[in-house]
């Protein structure tokens, strides 16, 4: 998949998720074969691009190129100021987030919420791709609500705005992260849209990558919640694609080496105290499913310093080969 001059090394895309798609987590799915990698979003709040957080969020030092950057907010000159901004930054491609339903987003009349007012999504759309030279891409859900499912006609102006690539999530703002994704309106917005389409929502193994983009014709998928301590999925989707074949699922010291790497990377890029609160929940997702995983979670989040929450990991995977050998 190409977006403006990047060529993607695949069709697979790692979601844009607020507190998760820091940089170590977009470099170990890159590593893993995510084609592409949004970044958490940042807000168009100008106030806020000082904060600490926003800093960070715009680190993208030694990232595997193209670094996509999501912006979001309502208002549309602000929306192509904070484009500019992040631009000056290193980001080489601009993503507008209109698929959010958090309500922190949704309040301000951003995210999903914008999906309800096309002038307003047609004028955005237009600000920012005016204002910048990197190609800009869009993420949306499928509508506002199941009677008012618009990602075509949304689609058509993203079409004339000059956006680049469309990211449709199988669900409308009002169902949240409810049911299942429908995949039928991605299908009919790729018929009839010549922009590149992402399909996303609900893919949680190559065989169903698989299957969406054949029953929708997209060009690419997007995995959010299934890479949550499982970044390995995209080798697996690749090579899925590419040989029809399934990879095992890493052993227990390869999940080991992963996790330890992941963990280091986070302390780096947050300093001990951040870094230790970060790193817990992908510590949970990574023990998910695995033998005495619960009571691993409940000891580890009780450490607060790296050279403990190191010490448990190691000693939690310990346990779980002795048992193997057993
Ligand atoms: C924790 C979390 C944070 C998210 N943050 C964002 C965000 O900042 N911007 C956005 O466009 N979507 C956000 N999303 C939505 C995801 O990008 C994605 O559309 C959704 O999770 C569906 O894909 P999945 O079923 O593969 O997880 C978030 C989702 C989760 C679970």
């Amino acid at each position: 998949m190409q977006i403006g001059p990047y060529k993607l090394r695949n069709q697979l895309v790692l979601a844009p998720m607020a507190g998760v798609t820091d940089r170590p987590f977009r470099q170990l799915c890159k590593k893993f074969g995510a084609g592409l990698a949004v970044s958490e979003m940042v807000s168009c709040n100008s106030a806020l691009w000082g904060s600490r957080q926003t800093l960070r969020r715009m680190d993208h030092e030694g990232e595997v190129e193209p670094r996509t950057v999501q912006i979001a907010g309502a208002d549309p000159v602000l929306m192509a100021q904070a484009a500019r901004f992040n631009v000056e930054r290193g980001a080489q491609i601009i993503d507008i987030n209109m698929g959010c339903p958090a309500r922190k987003v949704c309040n301000v009349m951003a995210g999903s919420a914008l999906l309800q007012n096309e002038d307003l999504v047609r004028k955005i759309l237009d600000a920012v791709v005016t204002a910048v030279e990197v190609p800009v891409t869009l993420k949306i859900r499928t509508g506002w609500d199941p009677e008012h499912r618009n990602a075509l006609s949304i689609a058509k102006i993203a079409e004339q705005a000059g956006i680049q690539a469309l990211a449709i999530h199988g669900r409308t703002r009002a169902c949240a992260y409810k049911g299942e994704a429908e995949y039928e309106t991605i299908r009919s917005v790729k018929q009839e849209s010549s922009l590149p389409i992402i399909a996303n929502g609900d893919i949680t193994s190559p065989e169903n990558a698989h299957e969406v983009m054949e029953f929708t014709g997209a060009d690419a998928v997007m995995i959010g919640r299934a890479a949550q301590g499982r970044p390995w999925i995209f080798r697996e989707i690749e090579h899925y694609l590419a040989t029809g074949g399934l990879l095992p699922e890493p052993g227990f010291e390869e999940t080991r080496t992963i996790m330890i790497e992941h963990l280091n990377n986070l302390y780096a890029f947050y300093g001990e105290y951040t870094g230790v609160r970060v790193a817990r929940k992908h510590i949970a997702w990574y023990s998910k499913g695995h033998h005495n995983g619960a009571g691993f979670r409940q000891r580890v989040n009780r450490v607060d310093t790296v050279d403990g929450q190191l010490r448990m990991t190691h000693a939690f995977f310990d346990g779980l080969t002795q048992e193997m050998a057993a």
